[in-house]
């Protein structure tokens, strides 16, 4: 007798379709979107500018409300935003006014619990991603990549089971960037979180993901998966090699081809 578990979707969209404005001025922004996260995986959103990404991510995280279609979060319908989901977006949203660990004890504080009681966990977050001297260092002494390393020990904080990733470190310079994509693998693993990045890099889709959700330029909706293969933990050296140039281009077709 063979024993089939079948684990349910952490995240399940069906037929999402999001149209923004009305009349002469509606806009489609996304339209009847099937999409599953697994539990555990890293998953890329990955289309050209204008897609609906944002929206997509957006709508996940219980930001905003789908047109027509339904969403679920382990089982659940999603109609705002929760605790056990963190999200980062482009560029890190800092107040200017509190030091480094004020800015990452922010969602204690939105939540209402006590920031005693979360200023250690803070702390030993800032030291997991490498700033721990900077905790009492306004936002404006920090380098745009420490301030991606704060938000990310933000959004680590309350140990969410979901990361919804908007472009990041897209603000970033390349070399910061990857840096800070490997850092974000290994507190992805560390936090054991699942994770959906949006991004418009083939390259980072491929390098990060199990799985590629490839989306039309708009209205959005999605063309294929890409299954990525590779081991984890990965390292840089994994670009240079044939399997990879293969799925890159296997992307590139992907997103070519609509
Ligand atoms: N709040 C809004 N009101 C009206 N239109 C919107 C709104 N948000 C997004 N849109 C439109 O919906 C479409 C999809 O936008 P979205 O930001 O999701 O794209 P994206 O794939 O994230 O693009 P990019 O890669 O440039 O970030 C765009 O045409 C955008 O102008
Ligand atoms: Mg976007």
């Amino acid at each position: 007798m063979t024993i089939t578990t079948q684990t349910s979707p952490l995240v399940k969209a069906e037929g999402i379709t999001k149209i923004f404005g009305t009349g002469d001025k509606e806009m489609v922004a996304l339209s009847g979107l099937n999409l599953e996260v697994k539990e555990g995986e890293f998953l890329s959103l990955l289309g050209p500018s204008g897609c609906g990404k944002s929206t997509a991510l957006n709508i996940m995280g219980g930001l905003l409300r789908a047109t027509e279609g339904t969403i679920t979060f382990g089982g659940e319908p999603m109609t705002e935003p929760r605790r056990q989901i963190g999200m980062m977006f482009q560029q890190a949203v800092m107040f200017p006014w509190r030091t480094t660990l004020e800015n990452v004890l922010l969602p204690v504080e939105i939540f209402g619990e006590s920031k005693k009681e979360f200023k250690p966990k803070a702390q030993e977050l800032l030291s997991m991603v490498g700033i721990s001297e900077f905790e009492n260092s306004y936002p404006w002494q920090l380098s745009g990549g420490m301030q991606q390393r704060a938000a990310l020990a933000r959004v680590l904080l309350h140990d969410p089971k979901l990361l919804l990733l908007d472009e990041p470190f897209g603000a970033l310079d390349e070399f910061t960037r990857e840096t800070m994509n490997q850092e974000l693998l290994r507190l992805q693993n560390y936090a054991n979180s699942t994770a959906v990045l949006v991004t418009h890099n083939i390259t980072e889709a491929v390098f990060m993901s199990d799985r590629i959700a490839v989306m039309s330029a708009r209205p959005g909706r999605l063309v294929g998966i890409l299954e990525v293969p590779f081991d984890r933990p990965r390292r840089p050296e994994l670009q240079t090699t044939n399997d990879f140039i293969k799925l890159v281009a296997e992307a590139r077709s992907m997103l070519e081809l609509q």
